[in-house]
């Protein structure tokens, strides 16, 4: 019998990416995947820290698997990701029974530092060396790729996929923790993610997502005086067969250049969805979070996107009661929010990350209170702008590819023979429908009916006439199964 895996990630897309490529490493030791970590072998939990709830969460599931340790010394607990750079010597003391501390940078190294917790019986970390201590080449060398080890069952759908451009970033908001615990920005040579996206399309991957933490800053220089900016790169990629959606996220919004909205807009593989976090209205409070931008430059940028690319559909995220907000700039950020009319906002209560600028120059001194009751005032805002936005397309007909059974209304509907299915149209709107579940990773038409802040409600018009299938035949039903418990419960923490 092989060994059994659990593993719990939370945290944004990058983890989301590095645990399907943990797991790619560690099928090829021989281990499955289960459900409950008592179960397991080897338990892992892939953490982030850019808040200090995500922290909690792990600490509080750590606690719980003391006394199993107690009474299973032989199962590994790991400890990986963002958290497990930042603090090895506060998780050694909070959870002494945790044997693997091993930090983003490091991941590919987690076979070998099993096989040394199996050889001596004692703990391994493996960190990547922070910004401080070393030179940047160094701290580069740690960041190294393997994100060829793909393992299609580990994401939701076969035919959708994360595809890094770049590690880390060098962005250095104040409040943010992500330039300490990923290192600094590289970018990864074109031909390789090419390579990895001409793979992944061979393996039936039908819609890709570019992904870094500011992915439009992505530009590799080759050396010669040539370099490869976002905008060539989605150029490269729109050219391999399979492939029928590219998209890409985050955005800073400084760096959304001219060249890039043209390629959006010209390339029909391109989604027509941006996703540029705001994170505030105000310009005292963008300036204190060191943004680099101000709300005007900001609202420029928006009209820009909206010019240039017909049909845009633009989400943010903004974070609430930040050092020295005010109720004043506050209302700057719901001005904001009201007319910007994005497609969607994530919203994120201030959260003092130690070792960031900002918890080192202002203190924290929104009341927890005033901070929830901002981003549930600032919420409201948005979903009344998201219903307004989502009515508009009742009546129009769009093209949705399937992702896979509506998770808030379950299987078959009271009046339908058929369980009702959830897609994304390319501005990344969601739309529920009914129709057989032979559609998912399908290209259908769907006529809009209805709308909600939060999805489309739809009919079936007309699935798509040039499908070829895509879907694992063999082992399907057993590699969705695994997706499903493996899964990863939090996209967004
Ligand atoms: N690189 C991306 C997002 C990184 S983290 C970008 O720059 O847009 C995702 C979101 O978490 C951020 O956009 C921000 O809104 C939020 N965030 C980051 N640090 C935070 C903190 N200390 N407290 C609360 N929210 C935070
Ligand atoms: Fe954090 Fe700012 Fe970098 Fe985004 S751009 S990861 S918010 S430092
Ligand atoms: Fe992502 Fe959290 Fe790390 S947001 S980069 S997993 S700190």
């Amino acid at each position: 019998m092989g060994r059994k895996l659990f593993l719990e990630t939370v945290g944004c897309q990058m983890n989301v990416l590095d645990s399907e490529l943990v797991v790619g490493s560690l099928r090829r030791l021989g281990y499955q995947i289960v459900d409950d970590p008592r179960d397991a072998d080897l338990i892992l939990f892939n953490t982030c820290s850019v808040r200090q709830h995500a922290e909690d969460k792990i600490y509080s599931a750590l606690g719980t698997l003391r006394r199993h340790k107690q009474k299973r010394p032989k199962t590994i607990i790991g400890v990986i990701g963002c958290m497990a750079q930042k603090d090895q010597e506060l998780i050694r003391k909070r959870a002494p029974h945790v044997d693997l501390i091993c930090g983003p940078g490091q991941l590919a190294r987690i076979p070998e530092l099993l096989g040394e917790i199996e050889r001596t019986g004692s703990p391994q970390i493996a960190v990547s060396l922070g910004r401080a201590e070393a030179s940047r080449p160094e701290v580069t060398e740690s960041f190294e790729s393997y994100d060829p080890l793909r393992e299609p069952s580990m994401r939701p759908n076969a035919f959708q996929a994360y595809v890094r451009t770049q590690f880390g970033c060098d962005k250095f908001c104040t409040y943010c923790i992500v330039p300490s615990v990923r290192g600094p920005e590289q970018c990864r040579h074109p031909q390789h993610i090419l390579a990895e996206v001409r793979q992944l399309a061979d393996q039936g991957c039908l819609e890709i997502t570019l992904v870094g933490q500011t992915v439009n800053s992505y530009c590799f220089d080759h050396g010669d005086g040539r370099t490869t900016r976002l905008s060539d790169l989605l150029n490269l990629l729109h050219d391999v067969p399979g492939i029928r959606r590219i998209k890409f996220v985050t955005n800073f919004p400084r760096d959304m250049t001219d060249d890039l909205l043209d390629a959006v807009a010209d390339l029909p593989k391109v989604c027509r969805y941006l996703h540029v976090p705001a994170q505030s209205g105000c310009n005292e409070v963008l300036k204190r979070m060191k943004r680099l931008y101000t709300v005007e430059y900001y609202r420029d940028m928006l009209a820009r996107c909206r010019e240039r690319i017909p049909g845009v559909a633009i989400s943010s995220d903004f974070i609430v009661g930040f050092c020295g907000e005010t109720e004043a700039s506050f209302q700057r950020t719901c001005d904001l929010v009201a007319e910007a009319g994005f497609k969607n906002s994530f919203i994120f209560k201030y959260s003092p990350r130690p070792g960031t600028k900002a918890d080192e120059l202002y203190p924290d001194d929104v009341p927890e209170e005033v901070k929830r009751r901002r981003n549930n005032d600032l919420l409201a805002i948005q979903n009344r702008v998201s219903l307004r936005e989502h009515r508009t397309w009742i009546g129009r007909t769009v093209e949705v590819l399937v992702e896979g059974p509506s998770k808030k209304f379950g299987h078959a509907s009271d009046s339908s023979e058929f369980p009702q299915l959830t897609g994304r149209t390319d501005t990344d709107h969601i739309a529920v429908f009914d129709g057989p579940l032979s559609l998912i990773g399908r290209f259908v038409q769907l006529r809009i009916v209805d709308a909600s802040a939060f999805t489309l409600f739809g009919e079936v018009s007309e699935p798509d006439p040039h499908h070829r299938s895509v879907l694992p035949q063999e082992n399907g039903e057993e590699s969705r199964t695994e997706a499903r418990s493996a899964r990863i419960p939090l996209p967004l923490v």
